[in-house]
C-alpha cells in the first residue's frame, strides 16, 4: 500500500468535553455516540469527529476493516460496486462506484501498532478527503472509536454541515457493521462451543411445516427447504451459515441458489459450488426424508 499519511493528528490535544450518556457502568464518561466539532488547524480541513463505543473486539474491527467485498452488499444503500485493484493484510485499493453512479478510487491502510486506518479518496469526487480511524480496545469485545474527518476545498462556515453529514453516514454504516460483526462473533463462539450428536431429529409432518425452514442438528445450524413447489418435491438440507464468514443464509433460494447478503456469494444447493468464483462451498452433510409415518427427519449423510 501507499506511502504514510500526509497530514498530523495532534495527539496531544484532548477531545472536548463528551455530552451523552454513558451506556455502561464501567464507561461512566463515555458515550456510545458523539460527534465532535471541527479542528481550524489541520492543513487539509478538519470537518468533525464521529466517536462511538462499539461492543466488537479489536479483532473483528480490523477484519472489518480489511473486508472490501461488503462495500456493496451489506451497505448496499451506499455503494453500488467494487472492483479491488489491491489487497493485503495492510489495506487495500480499489475503485468504488456509489450508488448515485460516482465513481472513486480509494485506498485504506491499516496501521496495526497504533490501531489506527487511514480511507483516502485518491481519484474522483472529493479527491484528496481522507478519514482517519483510531480504535481504542476497553474490554474484550468493547472498542472506542474515534474518526476524524477532512476534505479539501471546504469554506470555513461549510465545516460543520459537512461533517454532520460525514457523522450521520459514518453512523449508518456502523450500524450495519456492527451488526454483521455481532453476528459473525456469536457464530464463532457457537462454533467453539459445539453440541450434542444426535443421529437424527424428527422435525414433524411435512404437510404441516414450511419451508424453508432453520433448525440446529448436531449444534450446526441448518436450513431445510423443497426443491421446488410441488408437495413431494425432494427436501434439501444446507449450512444456514456461509463457509466464507459466517454470513446468514436465510434469504429464500431462488432456483435453486442462495445468494449471503454480506458478500454477495452466490450458492448452488444441489452441489454447494459458489457460483461467484470463491473456492470455498457450501457442505451438505445432512438431508432430509420423509419417513412411512410422513415425518420429516433429518440425519447425517453416510
Ligand atoms: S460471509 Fe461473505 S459471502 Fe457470505
Ligand atoms: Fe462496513
Amino acid at each position: 500500500m501507499d506511502s504514510p499519511p500526509s497530514c498530523e493528528l495532534d495527539q496531544t490535544k484532548s477531545l472536548p468535553t463528551l455530552s451523552r450518556r454513558a451506556s455502561a457502568p464501567n464507561l461512566v464518561s463515555m458515550p456510545d455516540h458523539t460527534h465532535q466539532p471541527a479542528d481550524a488547524r489541520s492543513r487539509i480541513p478538519h470537518v468533525g469527529t464521529y466517536r462511538r463505543v462499539l461492543p466488537v473486539s479489536l479483532e473483528r474491527m480490523y477484519e472489518n476493516a480489511l473486508d472490501w467485498a461488503h462495500l456493496p452488499f451489506l451497505h448496499a444503500s451506499s455503494f453500488a460496486a467494487i472492483e479491488c485493484l489491491e489487497a493485503g493484510s495492510s489495506g487495500w485499493r480499489a475503485r468504488v462506484t456509489s450508488q448515485a453512479g460516482v465513481v472513486s478510487e480509494i485506498e485504506l491502510h491499516l496501521d496495526r501498532h497504533i490501531r489506527r486506518w487511514i480511507t483516502r479518496t485518491l481519484e474522483g469526487a472529493n479527491a484528496g478527503a481522507e478519514i482517519w480511524t483510531h480504535a481504542f480496545p476497553i474490554a474484550a469485545r468493547r472498542t472506542d472509536i474515534v474518526v476524524d474527518f477532512f476534505v479539501p476545498d471546504v469554506t470555513a462556515d461549510a465545516r460543520a454541515k459537512v461533517g454532520a453529514a460525514l457523522g450521520a453516514l459514518y453512523e449508518r454504516l456502523y450500524d450495519e457493521d456492527v451488526a454483521m460483526m455481532v453476528e459473525r462473533q456469536r457464530e464463532l463462539d457457537r462454533r467453539i462451543d459445539g453440541g450434542r450428536l444426535n443421529e437424527t431429529m424428527v422435525l414433524g409432518r411435512r404437510d404441516a411445516l414450511s419451508f424453508p425452514l432453520e433448525i440446529e442438528f448436531r449444534g450446526r445450524p441448518l436450513i431445510v427447504c423443497a426443491a421446488t413447489t410441488a408437495a413431494d418435491a425432494p427436501l434439501i438440507v444446507y449450512p444456514a451459515r456461509c463457509p466464507h464468514q459466517l454470513g446468514p443464509l436465510s434469504s429464500v433460494p431462488v432456483d435453486g441458489v442462495v445468494t449471503c447478503p454480506w458478500h454477495g456469494y452466490r450458492f448452488a444447493l444441489a452441489t454447494g459450488e459458489c457460483l461467484t468464483g470463491s473456492a470455498c462451498r457450501l457442505d451438505l452433510w445432512a438431508c432430509a426424508e420423509v419417513d412411512a409415518r410422513g415425518q420429516v427427519v433429518v440425519r447425517a449423510k453416510s
